[in-house]
């Protein structure tokens, strides 16, 4: 069995706009074994989302080849994908994404309502993932009832429900005070240590990307390690 949850090789991805083509990532190798959390720093415009929606299997890379628990995600297709992204990601994002009109209950057993799961089944898995982030007492409130960093925890337990080995955070602190951040960050260190997922966290916070094991820099298409560092 291969210990990598995530192995990229000379992975690129271009976008044309208009005449020009800007190629964020160029010929990039990346090795995350399983239950890491690695940061990802860098300038904005570097390509730290272009890389998560890669990595997700929002979008596609242009070249190179990347393989996600054992699967080369590039060759599925689209209908494959979408099955395959359900069962494998979530995704935490930096203004939360949840649906308004929905409680916090609600929002979380959005991503279960495409399984074959019992009406049962669904309750006692939003729970736990609610309980998990410490949002047991909130499930009835709607998202404009909770502060930040509730919100942020919501989106988080959407993000575990339905247990995926892997998790993409895309700036999960940048809206949140410091004392919120350190809670959610406490949270992201704790489903790596307890219930083994894989996390990929893009910050510009350098107190954020502490609380990770690793830190890689992207830069110029490229991923550096200790690029920033001035100790
Ligand atoms: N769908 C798209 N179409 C065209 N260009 C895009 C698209 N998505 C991203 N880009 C371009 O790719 C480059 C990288 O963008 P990306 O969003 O990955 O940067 P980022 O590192 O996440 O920046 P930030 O820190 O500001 O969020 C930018 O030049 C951006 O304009
Ligand atoms: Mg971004």
């Amino acid at each position: 069995m291969n210990d990598l949850m995530i192995q990229c090789r000379g992975l690129s991805k271009s976008y044309r706009k208009g005449a020009t083509v800007v190629t964020p990532l160029e010929a990039l190798d990346l090795d995350v074994p399983k239950g890491e959390f690695l940061a990802l720093m860098g300038p904005s415009g570097s390509g730290k989302t272009t890389l998560l929606n890669l990595l997700s299997g929002i979008d596609s890379p242009t070249q190179g080849s990347l393989v996600i628990a054992g699967e080369e995600v590039a060759s599925l297709s689209r209908r494959q994908l979408t099955a395959w992204r359900a069962r494998h990601i979530g995704y935490i994002f930096q203004l939360y994404h949840l649906v308004p009109v929905l409680t916090a209950f609600e929002n979380v057993e959005l991503p279960l309502l495409l399984s074959d799961l019992s009406k049962k089944e669904r309750h006692d898995r939003v729970s736990a993932a609610l309980e998990l982030v410490g949002l047991g007492d909130r499930i009835h409130h709607t998202p404009t009832e909770l502060s930040g960093g509730q919100e942020q925890r919501v989106a988080i337990a959407r993000a575990i429900v339905a247990d995926p080995p892997l998790l993409v955070a895309d700036e999960p602190t940048g809206d949140l005070d410091r004392a919120a951040a350190t809670r959610i960050l406490d949270l992201l260190r704790g489903l790596t240590r307890d219930h083994g997922k894989t996390i990929v966290m893009v910050t510009h916070d350098a107190k954020a990307a502490a609380a990770a094991d690793r830190t890689l820099h992207l830069e110029k298409g490229q991923l550096l390690e200790n690029a920033c560092d001035v100790s």
